[in-house]
């Protein structure tokens, strides 16, 4: 949440700060700020309510400076307007900053300052550290900023610019991310990779409580204590083509369009057909390690926390291991139990979601041991749990998660057939679920050509203001995943059920101007799905289901089908998630929704 980059160099600030706040807008766009060095001494801040679009509308390509700053906000304290934008500057204008988290204690540090003469001028919980800078800065921008951090409680990843300190930034992270980029001549601090992949590959990952100094050609890391510190250089692997729309009208159509392609990745080298099973590397567990899980437990938030319920299934079914998922945030307070021989996994795609973060290292505290399921590369959560998997679907730009939530219930399939394959899984059923696996991108790609008649059902429907979405067994946290696609990007309301659970009390919902979307698989429970789709009926809702091509007896119940390829009835969630992400998709287009950048959300929860 919140985005924020730093540069200086040989290039223009502005744009460059502008060109990364762009590719960093996905992490929060109520407004937006930037500063430079605009003349010798002289600190400039341009700032503007709304998309990064309308800063740019302020900033004269002409702007000149050396060094500079830049923030997209996702609002925590104080109201959406110019003024509460970022950068915030001190009394005197020769500080400013730029901050992502939250300040705990701000309003005791507000009233001390307050009284020692500091005068505010915003809402926020981040002008404090401004003040705070100023008030210790004797020279030395680098103990002010560690004199001034050390006061703070909460969280921050902050890049900071003194005046009278020109070509110089100052970066500090504690519980938010912070990544250096080194260029030719010229650094970059920001939130994440996609601001800077256009101007180098060369990180450094921050850790918490460390600082960093840097000029365009230096930087120097320290801990609050001064004590420095060598760190590895790495390099980013994506490329700045996956960052663009590539002919795709908006990120969520491209990033539906990709699952094929990102589950062949999430597969490739990991499966052995020799064997009969599947090779994660990252795992750090032994043989005799994995052999011995007693149970698993999955922590992760919105579409992560549909995939880890996915995962847990399948863990259960395929290898026979007691599992569960729970909701991160649900974990981290209620004092969890560990269990002996119970393994954890973290999902999450972007690796930084506060939530997830925090009760991965609240569960590490006790100590349990916590692999990740991450997507970016070297994020907080991939880099602080005890080994992992990168489901590698590639960049999500799009706030509304697709192609992550397919990646991630594929490497729940292998580590299934990995941990069945240890116990009690025979040599031909371990082939079969590798053919089956194998067979899905094929099956993804036809439901893709088929989307025009999904964008039809979609003007048909959009209007309507309610619906349910409704699943079972391994599909029940496919209806889930369906509903908060929905009104996330739609703004259509949409709760998500088990079938069997609708006589409990949804049933109640149903009236001719609230739709219900059946998930309908060839498996076990087809039968009973259907019984509940007859009681839908019976009391004049409307109904579309997603069902296998040719079921001819729910095609005569629905009022509307969507098809979908037979498969082995495991495997039904890729092919069931498909065509509800592209019918969300189109409702908010009908709509005339902002499908990437939906109202009050932000791709990275950052905070709790
Ligand atoms: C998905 O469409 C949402 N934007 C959201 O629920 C997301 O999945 C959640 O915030 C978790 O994010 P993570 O996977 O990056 O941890």
């Amino acid at each position: 949440m919140c985005g924020i980059i730093g540069y200086c160099g040989p290039k223009k600030p502005a744009q460059v700060l502008i060109e990364g706040l762009k590719r960093l807008e996905y992490r929060g766009y109520d407004s937006s700020g930037i500063c430079v060095n605009e003349s010798a001494n002289q600190l400039c801040i341009i700032k503007s309510k709304g998309k990064i679009k309308e800063l740019q509308k302020k900033v004269s390509p002409q702007l000149a400076g050396t060094y500079g700053i830049g923030h997209t906000r996702w609002a925590t304290h104080g109201v959406v307007n110019d003024n509460n934008a970022h950068p915030h500057k001190g009394c005197n204008g020769k500080v400013a900053i730029v901050h992502n988290g939250i300040i705990e204690n701000y309003e005791k540090l507000r009233e001390v300052l307050t009284e020692e003469g500091h005068v505010f001028t915003t809402e926020t919980d981040s002008e404090v550290i401004a003040h705070l800078i100023e008030k210790y800065y004797t020279g030395d921008l680098e103990r002010a900023v560690k004199d001034a951090v050390s006061l703070v409680k909460g969280t921050y990843g902050i890049v900071c610019m003194h005046a009278d300190e020109p070509d110089r930034l100052i970066g500090a992270r504690n519980g938010s991310p912070l990544v250096l980029g080194i260029g030719q001549n010229e650094m970059f601090l920001a939130s994440d990779v996609t601001a800077i992949i256009a101007h180098t590959k060369q990180v450094v990952y921050l850790e918490d409580r460390e600082v960093v100094n840097i000029t365009p050609t230096s930087y120097v890391t320290t801990d609050l204590n001064d004590q420095q510190i060598e760190k590895d250089i790495e390099q980013i692997t994506w490329e700045l083509q996956e960052m663009e729309k590539n002919g795709y009208s908006c990120f969520m159509e491209k990033e539906i369009h990709e699952q094929p392609e990102a589950i062949k990745r999430g597969i490739t080298g990991r499966l052995s057909l020799e064997e009969a099973t599947a090779k994660l590397g990252g795992l750090n567990l032994t043989t005799k390690e994995l052999i011995q899980i007693e149970r698993v437990k999955i922590i992760a938030a919105g579409t992560s926390f549909h995939a880890g319920m996915v995962g847990a299934y399948l863990l259960e079914s395929v290898a026979r291991i007691p599992a569960i998922a729970e909701l991160a945030s649900e974990v981290r307070y209620r004092n969890p139990i560990i269990e002996k021989n119970t393994l954890y996994f973290a999902v999450s795609q972007s690796g930084e979601t506060a939530d997830t973060l925090y009760a991965m290292k609240e569960l590490q505290r006790k100590g349990a041991t916590v692999l990740g399921v991450c997507n970016v590369v070297g994020s907080t959560i991939a880099r602080e749990s005890d080994g992992g998997v990168y489901i590698h679907s590639g960049p999500e730009i799009a706030v509304a998660s697709t192609k992550a939530f397919t990646s991630q219930i594929t490497v729940f399939y292998l580590l299934s057939l990995l941990l069945a394959r240890l116990r009690d899984m025979s040599f031909e059923n371990g082939t079969k679920i590798i053919n089956d696996m194998n067979s899905i991108p094929a099956k993804i790609d036809k439901i893709l050509a088929g989307k025009n008649k999904i964008m039809e059902l979609a003007k048909k429907y959009a209007h309507y203001p309610d619906f349910l979405f409704l699943g079972r067994g391994i599909n029940y946290p496919v209806a889930l995943e369906g509903a908060l696609k929905l009104k996330e990007i739609s703004y259509i309301h949409a709760e998500g059920y088990s079938a069997a659970e609708i006589k409990h009390g949804p049933i109640a919902l149903i009236n001719p101007d609230t739709p219900s979307i059946f998930l309908i698989p060839n498996d076990s429970l087809r039968e009973k799905v259907i019984s509940n789709m007859k009681e839908v009926k019976a009391r004049k809702g409307k109904v579309i289901a997603v069902a296998v091509e040719g079921d001819k007896e729910v095609s005569d119940i629905a009022d509307d089908i969507i098809e979908i390829p037979e498969t082995h009835e495991l495997f039904y969630p890729f092919l069931m998630v498909l065509p509800l992400q592209i019918f969300s998709y189109y409702c908010a287009l009908e709509l005339n929704r902002d499908v990437d950048q939906p109202r009050n959300l932000a791709k990275s929860v950052t905070v709790e």
